[in-house]
């Protein structure tokens, strides 16, 4: 080797050997979010309130939606451009016929280190099996509440405790371990739940995480006074259970891990809201219809359907990708106050997946 040549650090060598992109603050695409459903069975006011998803909304038809070849054609390019993770996400994804099969494929690509499911887990204890089977790793189940009433209230009314409770205890004995649970807790609403919900699940393995209610999309109604923020909740968990911080796993990791110190568990904290991680945010994401989004809060993505189906090659496709990243600024979240007061028209999170 001359004098004059550079090492590239293993971290930025893409899965093709490439140089993977990095974006205007030198954060890496790392993991890719898909959501293959606009579509949900459930209608939490804080996601796809009732008044604006009614019965008579248009959703995506299903030609409009990305077919499963095309997903995998173009999580291919993204793990070119560096992306090691993949969450498969909606809407709700269980909707989506033999999802398994998807799944299945994705877990072929090289250089995939992990695929990971959200979903509301009305449907999981049908499909666990199946998805674990397929190579599915690992689940994150949506559930905000035990409390039969305050779970009617957040999920627009469908589903149950009972049926959710059913699909995690599936998806563990399927092995699709550790089962994480997503809380959103909004004041008011459900915060005198949440020592309920974590008495049933500390000691059991499953890792409940907290969310903070977030200004997703332009239609629910956000207010900060709901937001609870993480440090109020780590305080009253911890005058019931004590708790102490446990290292990120990984830079970029969203959820801030603690442990019960009499050993019962863990508990995380996504603070997007009160802590904001911008910084370190490596997360892209693909809508129902194949636009490409460099943040959740975004406002316009960038459309890879027309191409892919117009008959551009994979190496024009990573190119439309890698300039996407190279340019990108997103900072959504740490300048939440400043960008809240311009009218932004954000995507809605059921098409752009959460
Ligand atoms: C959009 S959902 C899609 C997957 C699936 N339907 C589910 O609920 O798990 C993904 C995650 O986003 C969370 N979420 C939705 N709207 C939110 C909001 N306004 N603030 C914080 N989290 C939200 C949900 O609770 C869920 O855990
Ligand atoms: S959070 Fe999930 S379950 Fe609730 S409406 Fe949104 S997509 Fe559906």
């Amino acid at each position: 080797m001359s004098s004059r040549e550079t090492v590239v650090p293993l971290s930025v060598v893409g899965a093709s050997g490439g140089r993977a992109p990095r974006d205007t603050l030198r954060r890496p695409i790392h993991d890719l979010r898909i959501s293959v459903m606009d579509r949900c069975n459930f209608r939490c006011p804080y996601c796809m309130p009732r008044e604006t998803f009614h019965d008579s909304y248009r959703y995506l038809k299903s030609t409009e939606r990305l077919d499963f070849a095309e997903i995998l054609r173009l999580a291919r390019i993204f793990v070119r451009a560096g992306v090691k993770k993949i969450r498969i996400t909606g809407g709700e994804p269980l909707l989506r016929p033999n999802l398994a099969d998807l799944i299945g494929d994705l877990t072929q690509l090289h250089g995939v280190e992990d695929i990971a499911l959200t979903t509301n887990g009305i449907l999981l204890a049908k499909y666990a099996h199946e998805l674990k089977a397929a190579g599915l790793n690992r689940i994150t189940v949506s559930l905000d509440t035990l409390d039969p009433e305050v779970f009617a209230k957040m999920s627009g009314g469908f589903g149950g405790v009972g049926d959710v409770l059913a699909g995690i205890e599936q998806a563990r004995r399927a092995g699709l371990a550790p089962v994480k649970i997503n809380t959103v807790v909004q004041r008011g609403v459900n915060d005198h739940t949440v020592l309920d919900l974590l008495a049933h699940f500390r000691g059991t393995g499953v890792i409940v995480r907290f969310i903070e209610y977030m200004d997703v999309g332009t239609r629910n109604h956000w207010n900060p006074a709901l937001v609870v923020p993480s440090r109020e909740l780590a305080a009253l968990i911890s005058a019931r259970w004590p708790l102490a911080p446990r290292d990120r796993e990984y830079r970029g990791e969203v959820a801030e891990r603690h442990v019960f110190t009499d050993g019962s568990g863990e508990v995380g904290f996504i603070s997007s809201v009160s802590q904001p991680f911008c910084g370190d945010c490596s997360r892209a994401r693909i809508s129902s219809d194949g636009s490409f989004y460099t943040c959740l809060f975004a406002t316009q993505g960038t459309d890879l359907r027309a191409p892919l189906r117009a008959g551009a090659s994979d190496d024009e496709l990573y190119e439309l990708v890698r300039g996407v990243w190279t340019g990108r600024r997103d900072r959504y979240s740490e300048q939440r106050a400043s960008l809240r007061a311009t009218d932004l028209h954000k995507v809605e999170m059921n098409y752009i997946g959460g």
